[in-house]
């Protein structure tokens, strides 16, 4: 992102703005805009936002998976880029509980998690918006159900899973978290869980950078207008939405759920990767990720 608009911890890891590349995908729509996109802070709605999201992660997803493939590895479950595994957290629940049961995995990206899940039983479907993510998940294999679709429209019948995981997957992106909440509650059956991981809303007061420039607030943590980056007509070709804590609690709340816990990975000393502006440096000093355990009673 540029250095004077303040903006999330962005996935991609690039702390630059980024360069919507002119591109044709996969089913032969030519994407946007030559010109370097203008990064701003302004509102930006369910439609907008979707539509900006699915084209901006066809055309990175290539440039993500081969930046971050190797951390994600193929068949990992990593909830953020501090490295928590879910092997160790168990957040879905113990291992050997996870066996026979079915799991929604919500922006799943090329689906590393969900293959975690089925070599430990469990019967996962991989939903994503992006197409190319989709086709990166097929590349890796795995014979996983993949399913192309929007968070805030699950394509699914009431009570289809057991429970239901995103490692930053869509709820960054939506206008609407409550829609997406509400709907992913729709899908689970009573007894289930939604375990999802997020920036963590503190890193929206900082600079999105992993030296000491990013230890420095620069922007109200209270601002909640999203982060747009927009091509010369104004048209946004990527959006983040900011949430506070409180905001996220809410949230959950509206949208049918218990919090269960409240996770903040501290950054291990093992650790040594960036990823874009998470980085054992700031790290060490402030939350990078905050993953919500929700119970669907
Ligand atoms: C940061 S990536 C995370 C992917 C994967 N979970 C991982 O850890 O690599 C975010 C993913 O969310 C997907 N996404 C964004 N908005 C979405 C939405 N509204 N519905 C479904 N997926 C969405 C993107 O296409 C992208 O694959």
């Amino acid at each position: 992102m540029s250095q004077d608009v303040q903006g999330p911890a962005h996935p991609s890891g690039e702390p630059e703005t980024h360069r919507a590349a002119d591109t044709t995908d996969t089913a032969g729509r030519t994407d946007t805009p030559d010109a370097e996109p203008e990064a701003t802070r302004r509102d930006a709605g369910t439609t907008e936002s979707s539509r900006a999201n699915r084209s901006w992660w066809d055309r990175n997803a290539d440039e993500y998976q081969h930046d971050h493939g190797v951390f994600l590895g193929d068949d990992r479950f990593v909830w953020g880029p501090e490295g928590l595994d879910e092997e160790d957290a168990a957040l879905l629940g113990p291992q050997e509980s996870l066996k026979g049961l079915d799991v929604l995995e919500i922006g799943a990206g090329a689906a590393q998690c969900s293959r975690w899940l089925a070599a430990r039983g469990a019967r996962p479907v991989a939903l994503d918006l992006s197409h190319r993510q989709l086709q990166h998940a097929l590349r890796i294999g795995g014979g996983l159900p993949l399913v192309e679709a929007d968070a805030g429209a699950l394509p699914f019948r009431d009570g289809s899973f057991d429970l239901a995981c995103s490692a930053y997957g869509a709820v960054p992106f939506v206008a609407d978290p409550v829609a997406v909440f509400t709907e992913v509650r729709r899908v689970l059956r009573p007894g289930g869980r939604w375990v999802f991981s997020v920036t963590h809303p503190i890193r929206w007061a900082f600079p999105d950078e992993p030296g000491p420039e990013g230890l420095s607030v620069s922007a109200s943590y209270f601002d909640r207008t999203p982060y747009v980056e927009q091509d010369e007509e104004g048209r946004a070709v990527y959006v983040e939405h900011h949430r506070t804590i409180g905001d996220r609690v809410r949230d959950v709340v509206a949208g049918g759920f218990r919090l269960v816990d409240l996770v903040e990975p501290e950054w291990p000393a093992w650790n040594a990767q960036e990823w874009g502006g998470w980085s054992p440096l700031r790290g060490n000093l402030i939350p990078g990720t905050a993953i919500f355990v929700c119970a669907r009673d």
